[in-house]
């Protein structure tokens, strides 16, 4: 199963390195993976309304073709790591990238509503397996001075893939182009097929299945003015040294059940607070707060969730390792309470649209330097080698699992209680978690893997 060991740092990569094309093609693998993930996510906002008017969907039937892809991407992210340790990184990545182009061509043809759905599962399938087997393969290829830029761009490209599905959106959204919206993902899935078959295998990988001179041949490709032999022997020593895998039970034991709890919990957190809810259905809650066309409300997506979602990444990338992840996670939680809350009242009080836009800037940037990227690095570094493959698949899986319930049900809740108090409750879960964050999560920047290892003895 998978396990994150890096190719070993080689002094001359760590000042200004030279990015030769293969690990160009690295990036563009790793960019084009995350771009493909969040356009998946995103896309299906501004399609919805199109989709009903054909199909004349109901609420139920609605959140089922939203949701679906997330009901995917669960059973994607559990089967995504046994695929990179047994058919390699470069083929499970393949896998996604076919994925992505087919569930995006069925959903573009789709007749009726449940070759629809299966359509969305697919991508679902495709967003899990890159979920887990991009970021490892990024984490595996890069020279350990550029792995945090790398996953970097992987969290970066998601919330891209996001504002790109919003800005397709608007533009198609006067002409209803759903089925354009939707397929149009079949191309980038293409490229990304195209670029994986062109770049490297991980070395890493190659290696533990003893096929040596195979990885030396990677390293060379990846710096070829370097003299690889001495990165070779240090993954093979890595290798030998590793403790064997895990097993599934080895997860839940009781010596780990410290770190496992505060990854699942921070998973269901970064999901119950709400951030999916206004991800899938932003329009249609644009158009509860008055938006009255789609072209306004597609507008207000785009720029107020899309473009704001992206620009506050950078706001974690600048400080996760300055201020910590604590801090920036307490934080955040403050913004993200205080502004459902405010979105509860705008609407318990039809106040004006916006009220409940600026609420939602608030959201999203508070999101964005907060439960967004943190959770997912401090769930990346709590758990020991032996486990870490599994038990970050398992916390994956439990947010995807988390996602699903909350953007099957939401328009559902809101039907039942009222759009005022479901916003009331996410802001609640905003509150348990700050609470639960402050007594159970450990600040882990500065600190190594083994440092953070010994925090739970
Ligand atoms: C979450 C996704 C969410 C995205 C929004 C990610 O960290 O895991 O569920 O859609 O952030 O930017």
């Amino acid at each position: 199963m998978a396990d994150v060991t890096t190719v070993p740092d080689k002094p001359h990569v760590r000042g200004r390195a030279k990015l030769s094309p293969a690990m160009l093609l690295v990036i563009a693998v790793i960019i084009m993976a995350g771009v493909l993930f969040g356009y998946d996510q995103g896309v299906i906002s501004g399609a919805l309304a199109g989709i009903q008017k054909q199909f004349g969907l109901g609420s139920l039937l609605t959140e089922v073709v939203t949701s679906w892809v997330t009901l995917g991407a669960l059973f994607g992210s559990l089967i995504g790591g046994e695929l990179a340790d047994r058919l390699g990184r470069k083929k499970a990545v393949l896998c996604a990238g076919v994925l992505f182009s087919l569930g995006a061509i069925v959903q573009s043809i789709a007749p009726d509503t449940t070759i629809l759905v299966a359509g969305r599962l697919v991508i679902g399938l495709g967003v899990g397996v890159a979920a887990v087997a991009a970021p490892l393969y990024g984490a595996e290829m890069a020279p350990a001075a550029w792995r945090g830029r790398f996953v970097s761009a992987y969290q970066l490209a998601i919330t891209i893939g996001i504002f790109l599905a919003y800005l397709i959106d608007q533009l198609l959204a006067a002409t209803d182009h759903w089925r354009l919206m939707l397929g149009i993902a079949a191309i980038p899935g293409l490229l990304l097929v195209i670029a994986m078959a062109l770049a490297p295998e991980s070395a890493r990988w190659l290696a533990k299945n003893g096929r040596g001179d195979a990885a030396r041949r990677v390293l060379d490709r990846l710096d070829p003015d370097a003299d690889n032999a001495p990165a070779l022997a240090a993954i093979e020593s890595g290798l030998r040294s590793e403790v064997k895998s895990a097993s599934w039970r080895d997860i839940f034991a009781p010596a780990w059940r410290k770190p496992l709890f505060v990854a699942l919990g921070l998973a269901v957190f970064q999901q119950i607070t709400g951030i999916n809810a206004i991800i899938y259905y932003a329009d249609e809650i644009f158009a509860r707060a008055g938006f009255a066309t789609p072209e306004a409300q597609t507008m207000a997506t785009t720029w107020a969730i899309g473009a704001v979602n992206v620009l506050a990444t950078f706001i974690a990338i600048a400080l996760i390792d300055k201020l910590g992840r604590r801090p920036l996670l307490l934080t955040g939680l403050v913004g993200m309470g205080v502004s459902l809350g405010m979105v509860g009242i705008a609407m318990h009080a039809d106040m004006p649209g916006m009220v409940t836009l600026v609420a939602l800037v608030v959201f999203i940037i508070s999101f964005a330097f907060s439960l967004g990227p943190v959770v997912w690095t401090v769930i990346n570094e709590i758990f020991p080698g032996a486990i870490r493959g599994r038990a970050v698949a398992v916390a994956t899986a439990v947010n995807w699992a988390s996602a699903f319930l909350v953007s099957q049900f939401f328009l559902s809740l809101v039907g039942l209680i009222g759009e005022a108090i479901t916003f009331w409750l996410f802001s609640f879960f905003c509150a348990v978690a700050f609470v639960w964050i402050y007594a159970r999560v450990p600040e882990t920047k500065g600190r190594s893997l083994e440092d953070i290892e010994q925090l739970w003895r």
